[in-house]
This record gives C-alpha cells, sequence and structure tokens, in this order.
C-alpha cells in the first residue's frame, strides 16, 4: 500500500486531534511536527505511536523552509493562519487549514489569490459540513419534503463552560491572538446556513455585547484562581468543578478534551489537571481574566435568493446547535442536544430521525472531525476530488466579518460584499 505524509504546524488541542486520527490510517503518518511549545510536541508524539522518526522544528520558519510531507495541516493561533497558509501554499504543500481564517477582507482576497494562482488544494476546517446529522438536514431539504425553504432559525447554544474555556479563560478571549467570537465560534454556522440557503447572503445586521464575563459579576471575595478561592466548590465556571471533579465523574478518560485544555500532558492524571489550574490559563477566574470579546452575539440575515435567516449564539446550560427550517410545505427541526431531526411536512405524519444513529468514527463535531480528516486523507492519496473550496470556504467569514462591524456599529445593516 503506498504511504503518504502529513506535517502539522501548530499542536495544540486540534494539532494532536488530526494528528491522532491521521496516525490511526493504515497508508498515512505524521512526518513532521512544529509547534513552539516543546511540551505540545511531546504529547502529541506519544499519542501517535505509528508515527516513527517524526521530526521536530520549534520555529515555524526553520519548518517552513522546505516541503516536509505530502501535505501540511495548520493549527495554530487564528492571527497566524494565513501568513504560515501562504508561505505553505508557495512552498508547494495542500493544506488542511483551521478556521477562522482572518477577520479582513482583503486578507482573505490575498489568500484566494495565492491560493488560485498556485493551484494548491485547501480544505478549511468547517467539519460540520461532514456531521452526519447536519448532510441529513441537507438531503431533507434537498428531497423537497418541506417545499422551498424561506427561513431558517439558528443557534449555536455552547455550554457555559465552554465559552468560558474558549473565550474568557484560552486564547481566544484575545483579539491580538484570535478572530471576533461570530468568527472564531459561528464560521461553521454561517457556513452552514448559507450552504442550506443554496445562496450568497445580501445583507445582515447584528448586535451583540461582553455583558457577564466582567470584574463587578465576580462573586464576592472571589480570589484570582480557582484554587484559592471560597466559592471553589459551588461557582459554576469553577475550574476545580470543570476540569477536576468532572473527569473523575467522566470515569477519569486518559486524553480526551476538555480536560486536555487544563494540562496538556499525557497521560492526564489529577495531579497535572492541578498543576494546570493552579499556573495555568485555565485556572483563572472567570470573572477575573481580560475578555476582549461579547460573549453573545444575534446576526440577522437575508440571502440574495429572498432566504432570511437568523443565528443566535448563546452559552446554556445543555450545549447543542438547534436549527428550525421553515418551508412553503413544513417544517424541519435539528437539534443536538435531543440527538433527533423532526421532519413536519404540513397535513402530514411527523417522521423523528435518531441522529445518534448516524453517527459513525466517533462525534467529535457530529462526527465531523473523522470524516473531515477521510476527505483530506483520500484527496492528498488522489482517492477523491477535493469536496470543498477555498473560495466557498470564504463566503462564512464575508459574513462573519460584517456581522462583527455591524454589531460594532450598534446593529446597523450591512452589504455582505460591497
Ligand atoms: N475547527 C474547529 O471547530 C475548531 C475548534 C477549536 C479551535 N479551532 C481553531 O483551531 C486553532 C487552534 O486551536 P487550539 O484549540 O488547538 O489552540 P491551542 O492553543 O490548543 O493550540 C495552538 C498551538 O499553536 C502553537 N503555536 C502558537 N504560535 C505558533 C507558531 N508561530 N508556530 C507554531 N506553533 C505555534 C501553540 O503553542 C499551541 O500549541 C485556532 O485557530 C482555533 O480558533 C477550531
Amino acid at each position: 500500500m503506498k504511504q503518504y505524509t502529513v506535517a502539522i504546524l501548530g499542536c495544540g488541542t486540534r494539532g494532536k486531534c488530526y494528528a491522532q486520527l491521521v496516525d490511526k490510517k493504515e497508508d498515512f503518518t505524521v512526518a513532521a511536527v512544529c509547534d513552539i511549545n516543546p511540551d505540545q510536541i511531546v504529547a502529541l508524539k506519544s499519542l501517535c505511536p505509528n508515527s516513527k522518526n517524526i521530526e521536530v522544528f520549534y520555529d515555524e520558519n526553520e519548518f517552513l523552509k522546505e516541503k516536509r510531507a505530502d501535505a501540511v495541516m495548520i493549527a495554530t493561533p487564528d492571527r497566524d493562519h494565513v501568513r504560515q497558509a501562504i508561505a505553505a501554499m508557495e512552498l508547494g504543500y495542500d493544506l488542511l487549514l483551521e478556521k477562522p481564517i482572518s477577520d479582513d477582507a482583503q486578507e482573505l482576497k490575498d489568500l484566494l489569490k495565492v491560493q488560485q494562482q498556485t493551484g494548491r488544494k485547501v480544505i478549511v476546517c468547517h467539519e460540520l459540513r461532514y456531521g452526519k446529522g447536519f448532510q441529513k438536514c441537507g438531503e431533507l431539504l434537498e428531497s423537497g419534503i418541506i417545499g422551498r425553504v424561506y427561513a431558517i432559525d439558528a443557534s449555536e447554544r455552547v455550554a457555559y463552560w465552554h465559552w468560558a474555556q474558549a473565550y474568557v479563560r484560552g486564547i481566544g478571549a484575545s483579539l491580538e491572538l484570535g478572530h471576533p467570537a461570530i468568527l472564531a465560534k459561528c464560521s461553521h454556522d454561517l457556513d452552514l446556513l448559507q450552504s442550506y440557503a443554496k445562496s450568497e447572503c445580501d445583507t445582515l445586521s447584528s448586535v451583540g455585547d461582553l455583558s457577564f464575563f466582567i470584574p463587578e459579576n465576580a462573586p464576592e471575595n472571589a480570589a484570582d484562581r480557582c484554587v484559592d478561592c471560597v466559592h471553589m466548590d459551588t461557582c459554576p465556571y469553577s475550574a476545580k468543578r470543570i476540569y477536576i471533579d468532572a473527569w473523575h465523574q467522566a470515569g477519569e478518560p486518559t486524553y480526551t478534551w476538555p480536560y486536555n485544555k487544563a494540562t496538556i500532558h499525557n497521560p492526564i492524571t489529577e495531579e497535572n489537571l492541578y498543576e494546570g489550574i493552579r499556573n495555568g490559563e485555565y485556572g483563572r477566574c472567570a470573572f477575573k481574566c481580560v475578555v476582549e470579546k461579547v460573549d453573545h452575539q444575534l446576526v440577522q440575515m437575508t440571502f440574495k435568493n429572498g432566504v432570511k435567516a437568523s443565528l443566535k449564539m448563546v452559552y446554556a446550560a445543555e450545549p447543542g446547535r438547534k436549527l428550525i427550517f421553515y418551508g412553503t410545505l413544513g417544517e424541519i427541526v435539528f437539534d443536538e442536544r435531543t440527538e433527533t431531526i423532526e421532519v413536519m411536512p404540513f397535513g402530514k405524519e411527523k417522521e423523528i430521525v435518531d441522529i445518534a444513529t448516524l453517527l459513525e468514527g466517533g462525534n467529535g463535531h457530529g462526527g465531523g472531525d473523522a470524516i473531515l480528516i477521510d476527505d483530506f486523507c483520500d484527496m492528498i492519496a488522489g482517492r477523491k476530488e477535493c469536496s470543498t473550496t477555498l473560495k466557498e470556504s470564504l463566503e462564512s467569514h464575508f459574513m462573519g466579518i460584517a456581522a462583527d462591524e455591524s454589531r460594532k456599529q450598534g446593529g446597523v445593516l450591512m452589504k455582505v460584499h460591497s
């Protein structure tokens, strides 16, 4: 069997997730990795037993001096993506590129230009496209069972503790390292909406702000770190409850998200978790971090074909995206929380699809992570064509950029493409 290799730039949570999926494949191995943090590389190597002799780099310039594998996966912080993707394409790499790509429309156009000039293949990590439940919704809409879709109501309900992890405590709280929350969290949702609407977004408006994760809302006498806090066993945002108590309750898994955010060391142990929340960024009081992003945002959109959509990005008790499709002949309700798709044609019996029965290969991002990597590897091995294009993936980003601009201007109506 012909063998292929992959290089990984950025060995954090996403880089390790992709590396593990590659390492499990019969005809792929990880050949080279680069991260500025040596501990991340140690952890990645320990999770990839089939990839022997991984070349290691701690500096992207050294790593990007020459092509080191058949393809590269870029999973560094948001603001590194365009620079590194351009350098990689110029070296001749096809690539898997983490989203969000950029919050600057011109930068996105420049990236597209390089991709078109070099002819390289780029798959953006919009893995929800590959999630079975989301695909099933697309098939149902295509079948015409609810007629013509005229409106879509979408919610991205992020678990309250996950929100704090991703946009309050982690690198995701910073606008210097990361992009606005509507792009960082919801480029997936915007991507799905334009694909379900089957049209480019014409205009949108958006509102949102940071109203909760601010020092004034800290519980009385809260300490700077959860391990020192009198509220350690009661506060819903207590890092001890999120990363240690929950880890015990989950049966002490070896190396799994979200516990591998608190400690990057493999194996995860109670000692490593305590060390992580005592000294690392995920153990800080959620109300005393410097948060530069909103903690909720709403977007209203009109597509060029007349379809309307709304999106709510909120933190909630139980996570799960929800999509309601309103059609001329019926309604479809997709709910990740209940793992169901209700298909309700007007005047006919309701049908309920159990999403769990559709999932194969684990359900990270609705099964999408594993299928995304299968798709990418099949493309690299020449077994199939690239199933999405960079140009298609950019559309969600143009929508997100317009939404954030509208929000900053108090909700004014914006043209997505001027
Ligand atoms: N597709 C998704 O659903 C999804 C989910 C979460 C995060 N993300 C995105 O994936 C990217 C990575 O997120 P993560 O959660 O893995 O973050 P992370 O912090 O766990 O990992 C990022 C890694 O990049 C390394 N790094 C930083 N600068 C570097 C450089 N110049 N060269 C090499 N390595 C460098 C860091 O040391 C770290 O190990 C981000 O852009 C994030 O927004 C996407």
